[in-house]
């Protein structure tokens, strides 16, 4: 049913934890089956420097929210708006159809905390990655239906 990548990433999640004083925390729940994961970002210079995360939640919730944090580690906010669940679920060499809503929740709580980020630090950042930012939150809820 899961691919080698999901069960690697479940039985040995990376980034996993909270983090000290982070710069954006993003906290989603799927209303549904009840899981619950947070992301922790800091960010320099627009650079994702370091992101943990920790999830209450089924393998596959724990192997995506493992992958997205190896993904966007050292990207930019713009480029990590990009990452959508399917980028997430394609990196894990695929997850079943009954599970791409877990992927769905990592990229909502990376949203999250970068949304967490761009409030707090409405000096530093421009107009267009706020934009980014709200076409991205958009697809993301019709991902989730
Ligand atoms: Fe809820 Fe996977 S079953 S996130």
């Amino acid at each position: 049913m899961y691919s080698a990548k999901v069960m690697d990433h479940f039985h040995n999640p990376r980034n996993v934890g909270e983090m000290d004083n982070p710069d954006g925390t993003g906290h989603v729940g799927n209303p549904v089956c009840g899981d619950i994961m947070e992301i922790y970002i800091k960010v320099k210079d627009n650079i994702i420097t370091d992101v943990k995360f920790k999830t209450f939640g089924c393998g596959a919730a724990i192997a995506t929210s493992s992958m997205v944090t190896e993904i966007v580690k050292g990207m930019s906010l713009e480029e990590a708006l990009k990452i959508s669940n399917k980028t997430v679920a394609e990196a894990l060499g695929g997850l079943p159809a009954v599970k791409m809503h877990c992927s769905v929740l990592a990229e909502e709580a990376l949203s999250s905390a970068i949304d967490d980020y761009l409030a707090k630090n409405p000096d530093k950042n421009t107009d267009a990655l706020r934009k980014l930012h709200k076409t991205q939150h958009a697809h993301s809820e019709e991902e989730s239906e």
